[in-house]
């Protein structure tokens, strides 16, 4: 086979067959062939699109691309749950350990944030000693004793993904349907759960800022799910502003704590029990996503999956006292205060804005390599629909970089659209695709 033959094929918009996806692939990640020849093709999909088959060919070639995890030895069903990225998204931490409570095991792999949106494992190692690398085998007899385990991806998992997503990254490629849900999808199919629930974040802080977009991309990945014999449904919800009122990395693990005591926001328990819902429905423990979300619901009302995280936290070498004292979280030495300028009411709050001011902060990273910092954040105190008085405080930012926080509060400023008249906060759930 020949790779110029390949991009020519692509070019002239005729799909690509199977022998010749997984021989490119195998040759990328072996590296006989080089990263100009790889862009010249990304950038042909890009023009002329994938087929549903070329897609799922593409998912299959790159899900086996490198090792691949082997959860047979967790008895039941195992589902997993995925974010498409968003602002202030920390559900995993309280779907998880709801999920777990209810009987479902949770063998979860989550990644690091990257630009304005967040990741799973950057909160968990807020958690003073909490270890997110662990040798396959405690993985798995963790989950059997504890009835959760979340580890970080290791490099073996679906190396062709990590080149080619560094190589999308530098090439204007990375907004595709089939190249973004190929790319979520092989990583989840790698991961070995038997069904999989993903939230498609759809909004300005989101990769789809429009609905027809979200369901595109949801429709492809339910597709590729299913075709690979697991059970996939994808919920599409609200980015339009953050998630909650945290958006930080440590800030977010005590919203989520919060939460997980009842005490957290509507949004937050709202959404987060219904995704459990939904996993614990497809895991089989309930007969409907309904009595699933009351059966989470219950066990966040009755202490259960405040237990299971402590149990959980304790059991990756975190300390579980960070539940009880948020002061053991690690400490800012900034803390500044947006206050608004004018009454009305919250209008917008755009969640890229609020992101990248987060970012700014020392929250997030701009480059894989980047250090964060674990402190930095900012607590939103208003939320689209509420009302608002002149002086009144609209967010802290948190920090250890005095500039670095006033060149945050400028950027979250023109993240505030204030109005005279009340708007209603958007729905949370838009659709449900897959069910
Ligand atoms: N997340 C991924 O893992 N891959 C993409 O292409 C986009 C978002």
């Amino acid at each position: 086979m020949n790779m110029v033959e390949i991009i020519q094929k692509k070019k002239e918009g005729k799909p690509l067959n199977r022998e010749e996806i997984r021989w490119f692939i195998t040759g990328y990640v072996a590296g006989e062939i080089p990263d100009y020849q790889v862009s010249a093709l990304l950038m042909a999909i890009c023009f002329q699109g994938l087929t549903k088959e070329e897609t799922v060919e593409l998912t299959e070639a790159m899900r086996y691309s490198g090792d691949t995890i082997d959860l047979s030895s967790i008895e039941g069903i195992k589902v997993d749950k995925h974010s498409t990225g968003g602002v202030g998204d920390k559900t995993t931490l309280v779907v998880a350990p709801l999920a777990a409570a209810c009987g479902l095991p949770i063998a979860k792999m989550s990644g690091r944030g990257l630009g304005f949106t967040g990741g799973t494992v950057d909160k968990m190692e807020s958690i003073p000693g909490f270890r997110i690398a662990m040798e396959p085998e405690e993985f798995l007899n963790q989950v059997n004793e504890v009835g959760m385990a979340v580890i970080g991806q290791t490099a073996h998992i679906t190396p062709a993904d990590k080149k080619l997503y560094a190589l999308r990254d530098v090439t204007a490629t990375v907004d595709h349907f089939g190249l973004i849900a190929s790319s979520i999808m092989s990583k989840k199919l790698a991961a070995g759960s038997d069904a999989i629930v993903l939230d498609v974040k759809c909004g300005d802080g989101a990769f789809m800022e429009k609905m027809e977009d979200a369901v595109t991309l949801a429709e492809i990945m339910t597709e590729i799910g299913n075709a690979a014999g697991r059970r996939t449904v994808a919920v599409i919800t609200e980015m339009g502003q953050p998630l909650g009122r945290a958006v930080g990395n440590s800030l977010e693990v005590v919203e989520a704590i919060d939460t997980l005591k009842g005490k957290g926001p509507v949004d937050i328990t709202q959404l987060s029990e219904k995704l459990a819902g939904m996993m614990i429905y497809l895991g089989g423990k309930a007969k409907s996503p309904e009595e699933g979300c009351r059966m989470a619901e219950e066990a966040l009302k009755d202490g259960r999956g405040l237990k299971k995280f402590r149990e959980f936290v304790k059991a990756q070498g975190g300390n579980p006292s960070v539940i009880d004292d948020a002061s053991l979280f690690p400490a800012a030495t900034v803390k500044n205060q947006l206050l608004a300028e004018q009454d009305g009411y919250i209008n917008r709050l755009e969640a890229k804005g609020i992101g990248l001011a987060s970012q700014h902060t020392g929250a997030g990273r701009a480059t894989k390599e980047e250090e964060i910092d674990l402190a930095a954040g900012i607590y939103l105190h208003k939320k689209v629909g509420d009302p608002v008085k002149v002086g009144e405080v609209l967010a802290d930012f948190f920090g250890n970089d005095e500039a670095r926080v006033e060149a945050a509060m400028k950027e979250a400023k023109e993240a505030f659209v204030i109005g005279c008249e009340p708007v209603a906060p958007p729905e949370l759930i838009k659709q449900i695709i897959g069910l």
